[in-house]
């Protein structure tokens, strides 16, 4: 049952299932006949592992009934089972040229080795019949989204998600081939407003309804038919990390839900609600903090780029305890999965197990570089839309008063070498910089 992305639905609504889903079911499970066979996809953290066990242990009071009536009490030799096969990630994890646990620290040492030495398996046929569907008098039924209190929010400048594996199809179909906008992929996707800056697979990656073998192969045809540049295989790049955030919770375990994160880092988080309210809410008074996170209530998705920006100004601005920021993101993130959630923000916060990460974005850059005409955060603050373009991202007394400083000021050139001590250098640079590497393929 996937229930969790289900064509035509509202992202609210979808939001809500995968909340159900986590509570009962989740990993999502898939009755295939009345056998009672029950297949999973395997996870890697403490709670979803626990789900599974939940799961298993329920199925063995699973009361069968056969097809001519009488209850079939299953037992040893035909109880019902949980089948955990493993999925999620581009390459399988039996593919990999080591083991989990000696899983490189550094991302750019994991990729070059799985580029080089493991392969991509190809996507399974889809059978062409899975038999008569089970006669069940009764599915239950899906409420409509008013019937949970809930609204539908008009936002007229990003993607409608649309749940389920059709519409995950024809987004791939739609970015690449339809739009063309594989081969531009690179220099767009640190965008912040509208639909296509970037490929906006993850929610239907996370919820099961895509693969990230069937993007490669797509990438691959693209490549063949059409051309293969650093776009082209920028996706593939960013998929590796995807795998990579996976793998590692493995080797990690809970230290990736932990304050001092893998490294096991000291410091003293503050936890001042106040603060932290103003994040989530977008009140901090930084036009660029705020949009993202209005953005992020509103529609459950955020870019890259804002997902990045916010989480330096939570950890480095306002010395929030990480963890807050990671469970907000968890609540509201569509395309929510713990490996990549937790793996992000222990990256942002600097417990991360690649120690040279000192992340710290600064606004008026980030800005500057990225939303130079304001037309991003006019789009989520309306108030901000009557100011000349250059006023946008700090609009004084115009605006919200600021909640706290800026760690390294208001000026546009925070980028010096003698902010931090020594070693931080802007660490924006410095992760795009450990990004980058050759190709080799
Ligand atoms: C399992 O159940 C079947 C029928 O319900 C019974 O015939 C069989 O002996 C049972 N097997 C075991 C190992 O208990
Ligand atoms: C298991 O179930 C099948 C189908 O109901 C039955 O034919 C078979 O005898 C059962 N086996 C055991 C060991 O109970
Ligand atoms: C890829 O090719 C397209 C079309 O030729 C071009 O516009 C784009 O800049 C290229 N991107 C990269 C990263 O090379
Ligand atoms: C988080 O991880 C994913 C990989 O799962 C990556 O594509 C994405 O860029 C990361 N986001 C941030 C904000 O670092
Ligand atoms: C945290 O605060 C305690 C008590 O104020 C102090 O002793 C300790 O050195 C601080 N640790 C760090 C890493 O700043
Ligand atoms: C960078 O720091 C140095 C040393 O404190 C200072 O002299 C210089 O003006 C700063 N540069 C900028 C662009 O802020």
């Amino acid at each position: 049952m996937r229930l969790c992305l289900w064509p035509g639905f509202h992202r609210r609504l979808f939001c809500l299932c995968i909340v159900l889903i986590r509570g009962f079911f989740r990993p999502p499970v898939t009755l295939v006949s009345l056998k009672l066979e029950v297949y999973a996809q395997k996870e890697t953290c403490s709670e979803e592992l626990n789900v599974e066990r939940l799961v298993s242990k329920s199925l063995q009071k699973v009361v069968l009934s056969s097809s001519i009536g009488q209850s079939v009490k299953p037992n040893s030799t035909n109880s019902t089972k949980l089948e955990l096969i493993w999925g999620s990630s581009m390459y399988h994890i039996d593919d990999l040229p080591f083991s989990c646990n000696s899983l490189p620290d550094v991302y750019t040492q994991f990729r070059k080795s799985v580029e080089s030495k493991s392969k991509v398996r190809s996507c399974i046929k889809i059978p062409t019949s899975l038999g008569p569907a089970p006669s069940i008098k009764d599915w239950g039924c899906i409420p409509e989204i008013t019937v949970l209190g809930l609204e539908k929010a008009k936002v007229s400048k990003g993607l409608a998600f649309v749940g389920g594996e059709s519409a995950a199809v024809s987004r791939v179909c739609e970015y690449f081939w339809t739009k063309n906008l594989l081969r531009t992929y690179k220099e767009t996707r640190n965008g912040m407003l509208g639909p296509d800056y970037s490929t906006k697979f993850s929610p239907w990656l996370a919820s099961g309804s895509l693969s990230p073998r069937f993007i490669y192969e797509e990438v691959k045809r693209f490549e063949r038919e059409r051309e293969s540049n650093d776009s082209t295989y920028w996706v593939l790049f960013e998929l590796i990390w995807r795998d990579y955030f996976r793998f590692l919770s493995i080797k990690q375990g809970n230290s990736i839900f932990h304050a001092g994160g893998p490294r096991k880092v000291e410091a003293n988080w503050s936890q001042n609600p106040t603060l932290f309210d103003a994040w989530r809410n977008g009140q901090t008074g930084y036009p660029l903090i705020d949009a993202n996170m209005k953005e992020l209530l509103t529609t459950g998705f955020m870019s890259n780029r804002g997902r990045q920006i916010v989480c330096s100004f939570l950890v480095r601005d306002m010395n929030i305890d990480w963890r807050m920021g990671a469970e907000w993101f968890e609540t509201c993130l569509l395309d929510y999965d713990p490996c990549s959630n937790y793996g992000n923000w222990t990256y942002g916060a600097g417990v991360g197990n690649d120690p040279r990460e000192d992340r710290y974005f600064s606004i008026p850059k980030q800005a500057q570089n990225y939303d130079p005409e304001g037309e991003f955060v006019a789009y989520w603050l309306p108030q901000l839309r009557v100011l000349p373009k250059e006023k946008r991202h700090f609009p004084g007394l115009l605006y919200i008063k600021p909640v706290v400083a800026l760690k390294f000021g208001n000026t546009k050139t925070t980028n010096n070498k003698t902010m931090g001590s020594g070693t931080r250098t802007t660490a924006d640079e410095n992760r795009w910089k450990g990004r980058k590497g050759n190709r080799t393929q």
